[in-house]
């Protein structure tokens, strides 16, 4: 059965989700961080970009929906993720994304424009050899010179950890009967109650155990595209960097900012070691070997430019950022790969006050005398632990702010209809960030009564209670309309007093 899915696993479709890794303003950070020149086009905003193996396109969808300027191609072979996301895109009156039903192959043998950016998510270490050979070529092909690849895959050494789990679930998931879903929760159990035998490779593995327990929460759907595809491939990075090095790519710097600073995870014995090595592609490898990495979103680019230090500073200075949260949300520590990091006060209690007005430049946070007291080097950090952490977001340029609001509008107003039967995509394009914003269902259907003019809590009520959906507070459920109402009431007063003016000022209203 299923001959077109290549050795993919078939009969179950992937997640949805939305990723903002590769978001326009966040690559054009994370490469200037690293002194590369970002494309021209995303700061302009009139970039083309593909998403190859794109699942249910909702990453793309939302990056349309918030860029209409940009250009979108996207493409998948498993048919019901395309037609899902062909009717996101039509409901929402997306003019500027197509959504293509093809295998890599098809693919490759379209021609296409000069793509400013391609996202790789999830694919390089689930397809075979032969369809990364098509990636490269397509890549090689296809992007323009600057262009930048974004590539994600599980890396070693950290996977090895894994390799054995993996097996079990394929094994256990041939062996049974059934549907796939009930047959992947029954070797998830299976998996559990070997781990709790312990011993053995559970003895001297890390951290697998927990991550068994963690699968007994993720759907599967996500077990299934994860560890059930007859292709499965962790890789060192530097071969990753070799095999791109093909299609005249060269890699960047690590996608999500915070990945980039050393110090965060290696010690400066640990940091001069790794820098011994003379093939950036090795030193990186090194890296991951001494922190036991088992997941990269790594940037690559075709011909790069270098930009001097004057320039660098100059694109950073000219960066905007917004805060994502409340600036008393913003947190005292963070988790990070080291353990919890302090945030010191006297850097973050300024930053957040100045973002809370509204976004900034760098260069206008530093005009702060409290900023500019901490020096750029500290600022420049704070900003890049805060966008990596989901705290705060490089965005970008002014310029066709109000095509940006008329066309997130339109969509959020299609997906906000959606929250009426939960069949949501989780996001909402934000105009002001180029990207997405994570908005839950009660939330969603809050801001479709604001749109309405109804009752919100009244509005929510009707659609939750059709669902058979009941709310509960401190481990109680609520029975009967009058409690649950009096909850959503209350839940609406508080997203009315803090989420609605932030997501107002992301402009996703
Ligand atoms: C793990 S999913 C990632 C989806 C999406 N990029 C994301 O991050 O949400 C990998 C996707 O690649 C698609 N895929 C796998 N092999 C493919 C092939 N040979 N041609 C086209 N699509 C393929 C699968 O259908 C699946 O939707």
């Amino acid at each position: 059965m299923n001959g077109w899915t290549e050795g993919y696993v078939g009969g179950i479709d992937y997640i949805r989700a939305f990723y903002r890794d590769w978001s326009p303003a966040l690559l054009s950070f994370a490469l200037t961080l690293r002194g590369w020149r970002p494309p021209e086009a995303l700061r302009s905003g009139a970039f083309t970009m593909a998403e190859l193996g794109c699942g249910h396109g909702v990453t793309t969808a939302v990056l349309a929906g918030a860029n209409p300027q940009a250009r979108f191609e996207a493409m998948d072979f498993n048919p019901s993720h395309i037609a899902g996301a062909r009717r996101l895109a039509g409901d929402g009156g997306l003019a500027n994304a197509d959504f293509l039903e093809e295998s890599f192959a098809d693919h490759a043998r379209r021609n296409g424009p000069e793509l400013d950016v391609a996202a790789l998510h999830g694919v390089w270490s689930w397809v075979s050899a032969e369809n990364r050979a098509i990636l490269v070529d397509l890549l090689r092909r296809r992007l323009r010179p600057g262009g930048v690849a974004f590539v994600s895959y599980n890396a070693l050494p950290g996977t090895l950890a894994h390799m054995p789990l993996r097996r079990i679930l394929v094994e256990q998931t041939a062996a049974g009967s059934g549907p796939l879903p009930a047959r992947i929760e029954q070797a998830v159990d299976f998996a559990s109650r070997l781990a709790a035998l312990g011993g053995g490779w559970f003895a001297g593995a890390d951290g697998v155990p927990e991550r068994i327990e963690s699968l007994r929460h993720k759907s599967p759907n996500y077990i299934a595209h994860e560890y059930l595809n007859g292709d499965w491939t962790a890789f060192y990075h530097a071969d990753v960097a070799r095999e791109l090095a093909a299609a005249k790519l060269d890699f960047a710097g690590a996608a999500v900012p915070m990945e980039q600073l050393d110090d965060l995870t290696l010690s400066p014995a640990a940091q001069a070691l790794a820098a011994e090595a003379q093939d950036p592609a090795v030193a990186e490898t090194l890296r991951d070997v001494l922190t036991n990495r088992s997941f990269r979103r790594d940037l690559f680019v075709k011909g790069g430019e270098r930009l001097t230090g004057a320039e660098r500073s100059a694109l950073l200075r000219a960066t905007r950022f917004a805060l994502l949260v409340p600036p008393d949300d913003l947190p005292e520590s963070a988790s990070t790969p080291v353990g919890r990091l302090p945030f010191p006060r006297a850097l973050h209690a300024p930053l957040g006050e100045a973002l809370s007005g509204g976004p900034h430049s760098l260069g206008a946070l530093l005009a702060k005398p409290a900023l500019a007291a901490q020096g750029e080097d500290a600022v420049v950090r704070a900003l890049v632990l805060l966008t990596s952490l989901g705290f705060a977001a490089p965005i970008p340029g002014e310029d066709g702010m109000e095509d940006r609001q008329a066309q997130a509008d339109r969509f959020n107003g299609a997906v906000l209809e959606r929250h009426r039967s939960g069949d949501t995509p989780g996001h909402l394009a934000s105009p002001l960030l180029g990207s997405g914003v994570a908005v839950s269902r009660i939330e969603g259907l809050f801001l479709l009564a604001a749109r309405r003019g109804e009752d919100a809590a009244a509005l929510a009520w009707r659609h939750l209670s059709a669902d058979g959906i009941a709310l509960g507070r401190d481990g109680r459920r609520f029975d009967g309309a009058e409690e649950n109402l009096a909850e959503l009431a209350s839940r609406h007063r508080a997203f009315a007093f803090r989420r609605q003016p932030l997501l107002a000022g992301l402009g996703v209203r």
